[in-house]
């Protein structure tokens, strides 16, 4: 027998922002591979499945990913429908092509649900819409990180030439990221907002370029997306009024 391997986006925490279609594949499921991020509440709606959790560690990625993909295959020979879960959208810096070729170039039938990436929760969160007409007529999603053995990523010349940008996987490198992007030509003053937890009890704080470090520095453990360009300025004006009220108040 071979089943079919749905690669299904999590979204990018909030389990009311699933697809329906992902909640009834869940629901159909006889075995879910899912990574960390994923909450238990989304988990708990694959209520016939088994549940494996792949989540990789960091520096064993290569390795991890291969065991993934012949986890999957061999699912796919057992089960009619195999999920594999992923979080936000599974395209999205998800390593979601190596499996899908891998599961292809064994005649194993994919699909994809796509699911709302944590650029467009943040977007959501703040109330900022992150191309904004006579603004932002662009928007790039960039991560800094490349594996072991890969080419050098383009992400300085993809941020430079974007009006928004979106910094996934960056937070760790918030210091080397704001010297990048300075060096190259980006204004210090770019207004950017680092945010944690994005579509859940999320932390936003909002400052300059030249003030990444600091902002990264003050959140506390879980994913973070940094996002960087002009239509995040009248939100961090906003921001700094209110803190400013806050203090008068006290
Ligand atoms: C391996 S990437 C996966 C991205 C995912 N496929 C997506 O579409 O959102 C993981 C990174 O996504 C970002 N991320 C994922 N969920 C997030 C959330 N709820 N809030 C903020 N950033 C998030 C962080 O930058 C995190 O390091």
């Amino acid at each position: 027998m071979s089943g079919t391997v749905y690669l299904v986006g999590a979204g990018p925490g909030a389990a009311d922002l699933l697809t329906l279609r992902a909640a009834r594949l869940l629901g159909e499921a006889e075995i879910v591979f899912h990574d960390a991020l994923v909450p238990g509440e989304i988990l708990s709606l694959a209520r016939r499945a088994q549940l494996v959790a792949v989540g990789k560690r960091s520096g064993r990625h290569s390795t991890a990913q291969r065991f993934i993909n012949k986890r999957l295959a061999d699912a796919a020979r057992k089960h009619r429908v195999v999920v594999r879960l992923k979080g936000g959208d599974p395209l999205v810096f998800g390593r979601a092509q190596e499996e899908i070729d891998f599961l292809r170039a064994r005649g194993i039938v994919v699909e994809v649900v796509p699911g709302i990436t944590a650029a467009l929760a943040a977007g959501a969160d703040l109330g900022v819409s992150l191309t904004q007409r006579g603004v932002a007529r662009s928007l790039a999603f960039v991560t800094p990180r490349v594996g072991a053995g890969e080419s050098p990523s383009t992400w300085v010349q993809s941020v430079l030439a974007a009006d928004t940008a979106a910094i996934y996987m960056g937070a760790g490198e918030a210091p080397a990221i704001a010297q990048a992007l300075m060096a190259a030509g980006k204004a210090p003053g770019t207004p950017v907002v680092v945010i944690e937890n994005a579509s859940m009890e999320h932390r936003a704080v909002h400052g300059t370029l030249a003030q990444l470090a600091v902002l990264a520095a003050q959140l506390s453990g879980g994913p973070v997306l940094i996002l960087l360009g002009e239509v995040l300025r009248k939100a961090a004006r906003a921001a700094r009024s209110a803190t400013a009220r806050r203090r008068l108040a006290r």
